[in-house]
């Protein structure tokens, strides 16, 4: 049942594969709560690495992370194997590293405010077109001055910067209100109280160390802890969204290929299109159409196909429809609609058969020779290889402890950026303006001295008198001004 060139998914009245070599032609896990998505990924996900692809997918539930554990199968796994007649099923373990955006269950993953860019930062900030606007100027701004954009804190000074300098701005870029960047700084706020400070900065994540493969030649299977991260669901959609742009912006171009480059899996992908602008659907079309020719197959998990974009849906190739409800006319529809995008099997009714699936027990359809879609079968789904369910803590810190990349990304690097330039300009600003002042006052000094009637003494500065004075000043322009101050203090007190 095992073959080199295709993933056996399991059984209907014949083996169904997934072809590797059109693995990345994309594909689709849909189900109500319960039915076996969860466990199909896992199938995906073992029969890739075992291929030698390597595949990043987000852990909702911690439910994914057994993959990185031997299984030790039994109970409905081995009835499973029985019942489809799975005679080569044996236990086995795959090679996997641990990611998490808050740094706690992995290692973490961080991007820069550059790399991420205007369009996905206003998604992750529920910004409107105004306050968009003024985060493309801001962007802007800092392509032209030449400051980096690397963490929140550097977002936040360019912002001041911009309100201070607004009427120049707005004359040479358009208009930046007072209003929309307060909303923008407020909507940061909100991020940071999500977490997101440790997301942006660096070292930022490098796709190599998502395309990695172990020395038996299985690819490394990068899981997300997503657990947490669910909580700011927009925050979740943005941030795989990010990672999908990046793989196409950074990969090379490849064509066709034997077996895809990279898998990713988009579990909960409903978040990345619940009441998304066109522009942001436009945008996850796009990159989906043009990352297979990266080799990269984006598999999208989520309960029901209506939940993607028509788009987006017609791309995707490879689909497991596990059982749906149909209780409710809306329920129906989306059956309906789930009907639709396979190709009719005589022995059944596809829409049917969608509401009667048990668990574990899907339609499936692949690509076949020449790209053509299969006719569904009504499949049941071998069981995993590995474990199935949640890793305990120790045995998931003793992956970490070992991983590939450890050390690579656990600690913030900070280097100059627009937040340290903007900084130093202030203060740069500031030691002048004090500067000015402090030679006023010296200056003012000098002449109360020189015009105040001295009775035995003469009114013109002692030549050591006239040193000090010029010493205080050589100092003050070498020295910060609280320095000068308290040095002109002591030489006062000295006199
Ligand atoms: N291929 C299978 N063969 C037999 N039983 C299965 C199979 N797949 C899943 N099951 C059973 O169903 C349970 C739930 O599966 P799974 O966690 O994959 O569901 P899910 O669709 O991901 O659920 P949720 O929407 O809650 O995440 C499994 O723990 C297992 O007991
Ligand atoms: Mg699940």
């Amino acid at each position: 049942m095992l073959v080199d060139d295709k993933i056996f998914l399991g059984t209907s009245t014949q083996p169904e594969y997934l072809a590797l070599k059109y693995g990345n032609r994309h594909g689709l896990v849909t189900g109500a709560t319960g039915t076996g998505k969860t466990v199909t990924l896992q199938v995906m996900a073992e029969g890739f690495s075992a291929a030698g692809v390597p595949v990043f997918a987000a852990d909702i539930k911690g439910d994914l992370s057994g993959v990185a554990k031997m299984g030790a199968a039994q109970g409905w796994q081995t009835q499973r194997a029985t019942d489809i007649g799975f005679t080569d099923y044996k236990d086995d373990v795959f090679p996997v590293i641990f990611w998490d955006l808050f740094g706690r269950q992995g290692h973490p993953i961080r991007a820069t405010i550059s790399e991420m860019g205007a369009l996905l930062l206003s998604r992750m900030l529920q910004l409107n077109d105004t306050q968009e606007g003024v985060l493309n100027i801001a962007f802007k701004l800092a392509d032209d001055e030449g400051l980096l954009l690397l963490d929140l804190k550097d977002l936040r000074a360019l912002l001041v910067d911009i309100q201070e300098r607004s009427k120049e701005i707005s004359t040479r870029y358009g208009n930046v209100s007072a209003t929309s960047i307060g909303a923008i700084q407020r909507a940061l706020l909100v991020l940071e109280q999500q977490g997101a400070e440790n997301f942006f900065g660096e070292r930022a994540l490098e796709i190599a160390d998502l395309m990695r493969t172990d020395r038996d030649g299985r690819g490394f299977i990068s899981i997300l802890a997503a657990d947490e991260l669910m909580r700011s669901p927009r925050l979740y959609a943005t941030f795989l969204l990010w990672m999908l742009s990046e793989l196409f912006e950074e990969l090379p171009e490849v064509g066709d290929v034997d077996k895809p480059k990279l898998v990713f899996f988009f579990d909960e992908a409903h978040l990345l299109f619940d009441d998304a602008p066109k522009v942001l659907i436009d945008k996850v079309e796009q990159v989906v159409r043009l990352v297979r020719s990266k080799g990269v197959g984006v598999y999208f998990v989520t309960q029901n196909p209506v939940d993607i974009p028509e788009s987006v849906l017609a791309q995707l190739s490879n689909r497991v429809q596990h059982a749906l409800r149909a209780y409710t006319p809306r329920e129906q529809k989306a059956v309906r609609v789930a009907a639709e995008t396979f190709r009719p099997n005589p022995a059944f009714s596809t829409e049917e058969v969608i509401t009667q699936l048990g668990i574990g027990e899907a339609l499936v359809s692949v690509l076949e020779a020449k790209g053509i879609p299969s006719m569904v079968g009504r499949t049941l789904i071998r069981p995993p290889s590995a474990q199935v369910g949640p890793l305990l803590a120790e045995e998931r810190r003793a992956i970490i402890a070992n991983s590939p990349v450890a050390g690579l990304y656990d600690t913030t690097v900070d280097r100059e950026s627009a937040f340290e330039v903007l900084a130093k300009k202030a203060r740069d600003k500031q030691l002048a303006e004090e500067r000015q002042r402090q030679d006023d006052e010296i200056k003012k000094t000098e002449r109360t001295y020189q015009e105040a009637p001295a009775p035995r003494r003469s009114t013109r500065q002692t030549p050591a008198e006239a040193a000090m004075n010029s010493l205080a000043r050589t100092v003050a322009n070498r020295l910060g001004s609280a320095l000068v101050r308290g040095i002109l203090g002591s030489l006062k007190r000295g006199r």
